[in-house]
């Protein structure tokens, strides 16, 4: 069976990885998020998972808006970055998973999510970043990953019940595999921002401290808001939080191990959480 070991939260602004290449992690400007990675690295170190299931959203790198799945699930042998226009150096291949991405698509569908396949799929910026910051210098990452892909660009956008839901179904799912998989399941993007319109620069600090408390302790009060109501509180791009609320939906009851929350990255409340699977423990 399958373990998920726990949950990885981060933001995934570009100019971190501009920062990560150019070496600028102790700079003041910096210091005060990357600071916080260390005590991640070692909950990783020591849960040692070769399975990464990252839940983010395409910038316009795989998809565009002239075709938009709601949920896309990667089925690759490996996953290629390429030149997004942000500056940031070209990542090496990711390793995929193949047989486990085809076992969760099954079980997906069986469940009533109707998710697009992809055998060929790019990754930006939203798997990179992660995948730099928790596996520093690691090229490729020590994780095989299966990317899944949620539309938070081109709305109507999945509502947050029903990334929960898919969530938990990718936790059934891996709990019912057959794999001896060691997974953390990653979500991608957020906290709070908005990069374009009459709010461009908003950030809402007290609507994120509510998330992170509430996706350690009642991921269910997150679902309840409509989408409206999270770019209302979050920002248009702050809707980035359906990945770690699908992310959260993957996990059992958690122990909350290492938060970060500072802001601004750029025009961003920049946050990282890891949780720890009590059921693994
Ligand atoms: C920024 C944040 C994002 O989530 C993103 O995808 C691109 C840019 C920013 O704050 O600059
Ligand atoms: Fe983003």
């Amino acid at each position: 069976m399958a373990q998920i070991l726990g949950g990885l939260g981060t933001s995934h602004v570009p100019a971190i990885g501009k920062a990560i290449a150019m070496g600028l992690q102790a700079e003041p400007y910096w210091q005060p998020f990357f600071s916080g990675f260390p005590p991640a690295h070692r909950w990783l170190a020591k849960a040692r998972p070769d399975v990464a299931v990252v839940f983010y959203n395409d910038h316009g790198l795989n998809f565009f808006l002239d075709k938009m799945p709601t949920f896309a699930i990667g089925a690759a042998a490996e996953y290629c970055n390429a030149d997004e226009g942000w500056g940031l150096p070209v990542s090496q291949p990711y390793r995929g998973d193949t047989a486990l991405s085809w076992r969760l698509i099954e079980h997906l569908v069986e469940a009533d999510f109707d998710v697009t396949t992809c055998q060929e799929m790019l990754v930006d910026h939203a798997v990179c970043i992660p995948m730099e910051l928790f596996w520093p210098g690691a090229h490729p990452p020590p994780v095989r990953i299966v990317p899944i892909a949620i539309n938070t660009v081109q709305h109507p956008l999945p509502s947050a019940r029903r990334c929960l839901a898919l969530g938990r179904a990718v936790g059934a799912a891996l709990a019912a595999d057959p794999s001896d998989a060691r997974v953390v399941v990653i979500g991608s993007g957020g906290l709070s921002h908005q990069l374009d319109g009459a709010r461009a620069g908003f950030l809402n600090p007290d609507f994120d401290r509510l998330c992170l408390k509430a996706l350690v302790s009642d991921p269910e009060a997150l679902a309840a808001y409509s989408t409206a109501d999270l770019v209302e509180l979050a920002g248009s791009q702050g809707v980035e939080l359906l990945s770690w609320i699908a992310m959260r939906g993957a996990l059992g009851a958690v122990t909350p191990v290492h938060q970060v929350y500072h802001l601004p990255i750029s025009n961003t409340a920049a946050a990282m959480m890891v949780l720890e699977n009590r059921a693994a423990a």
